[in-house]
């Protein structure tokens, strides 16, 4: 069986991990991993291939950072001839990023099997890049994944068919599992204590990335308002991604956000740093979607700084609440986490560590089968 592994951007690597360490058991899989380039810089990629163990990928497309449209197209126009050349039994995309939906097109046209891990998470706001991308791959796939049972509900709900769907828990978590203890070796507290950012024991951890919060310099400055209450409690420490540092100068908002003392910006952080920094924060404060269930897993208190979650399970069992960006009511779930109310947490079902094991064999077996049919039709 050829698979053909896709990423693009940083948040598909930890997914990806797993499954090409589960595909190397099986002598029967060959796999080919293809790069599209959509992240380039070392600390949001190659810092992340180092630390998983990822090994190199086979090709990297180089596309690079554009509009949507442009990324888009770029995608798919390079990856094309690699699917011609190579010719795969499947094709393996992850997640909700332009990489995703431009590789899937790619792949169905061409008449080869395309596999969605992650599927069926909707947040029904089609004004996040993400939802299209999420839509589109789906009805386009072969066989669906799912991390929770909402999203085999949104697909049932859809009218994609039941054989297709499988609930097999997240690959997130596996990679999670499989390095919290290296987590714990991290130094990066004790660096920053050393440089006087942490003062008192407790702290916040903030991400914001996405356009709806970083593009739009009034709901940038309301989120900042929430945030200069809590700097006065606890550091808040601020790992930038390179959009929202370009937007900060750009909207000029820079020297707003270096008049909040207790509130550090950060370099992006690689995944052993970032996970030490979430696994012993008092509170994550965030606009990502992959954040809200690594809080789940670790039971940390975690406030989302969005009007809706594709992952609602993170909020029906987990430690996640979203209360989009109205400062007043980032300040009072922030209050309820400090007096000690938050409610019960609890992990979602099989996020066990064994969701890649999970996809692999199923993805044998029904190679095995369509193998077994085929042979069939060949000795009638
Ligand atoms: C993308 C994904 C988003 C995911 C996020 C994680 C889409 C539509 N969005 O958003 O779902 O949560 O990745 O980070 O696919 N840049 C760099 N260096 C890099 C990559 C990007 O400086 O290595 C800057 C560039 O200015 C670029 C901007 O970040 O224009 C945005 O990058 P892009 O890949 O378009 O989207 P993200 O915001 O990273």
């Amino acid at each position: 069986m050829k698979i053909i592994h896709v990423v693009g951007a940083r948040p598909n690597l930890m997914k990806i991990a797993p499954i090409i360490f589960e595909c190397k058991k099986h002598g029967e899989m060959e796999s080919l991993l293809i790069h599209t380039g959509q992240h380039y810089d070392d600390k949001m990629n190659g810092l992340f291939f180092r630390e998983l163990g990822i090994p190199e990928p086979d090709i990297n497309l180089g596309v690079g950072s554009a509009s949507h449209a442009v990324q888009t197209a770029e995608i798919m126009k390079a990856f094309e001839p690699v699917v011609l050349k190579h010719r795969p039994d499947v094709v393996l995309v992850v997640g909700d990023v332009n990489s995703t939906v431009a590789c899937g097109l790619v792949v169905v046209k061409l008449g080869v099997k395309l596999v969605h891990v992650e599927a069926g998470l909707r947040s029904f706001d089609r004004s996040m890049p993400e939802e299209i991308n999420r839509v589109v791959t789906d009805s386009i796939s072969d066989i669906l994944f799912c991390t929770e049972q909402s999203g085999v509900d949104n697909l049932l709900h859809e009218g994609i068919s039941k054989e297709k769907i499988h609930l097999v828990g997240h690959v997130m978590i596996d990679t999670l599992l499989r390095n919290l203890e290296r987590a714990r070796h991290s130094v990066i507290l004790e660096e920053l204590r050393g440089r006087g950012y942490l003062e008192g024991g407790n702290f916040a951890v903030l991400t914001l990335h996405r356009p709806s919060n970083v593009d739009d310099p009034v709901i940038f400055s309301r989120i900042l308002d929430a945030l200069e209450i809590i700097h006065q409690d606890m550091s808040i420490l601020f790992p930038i991604h390179p959009r929202t540092c370009r937007n900060l100068a750009t909207l000029g908002l820079d020297e707003r956000i270096e008049g909040l003392s207790r509130l550090h910006l950060l370099e992006p952080l690689g995944y052993l740093d970032f996970l030490r920094l979430t696994s012993t924060a008092k509170i994550v404060l965030t606009d990502s979607g992959g954040i809200q269930e690594e809080t789940t897993f670790l039971k940390i208190p975690c406030i989302t700084l969005r009007e809706n979650t594709e992952r609602p399970i993170t909020m029906e069992i987990g430690s996640n609440q979203v209360v989009g960006t109205d400062p007043e009511k980032i300040v009072q779930a922030y209050r309820r986490v400090i007096s000690g109310k938050w409610r019960q947490m609890a992990v979602p079902p099989l996020w066990d560590g064994k969701a890649a094991e999970r996809i692999v064999k199923i993805l044998l077996q029904k190679y095995e089968k369509v193998n077994r049919i085929s042979q069939n039709v060949l000795m009638t």
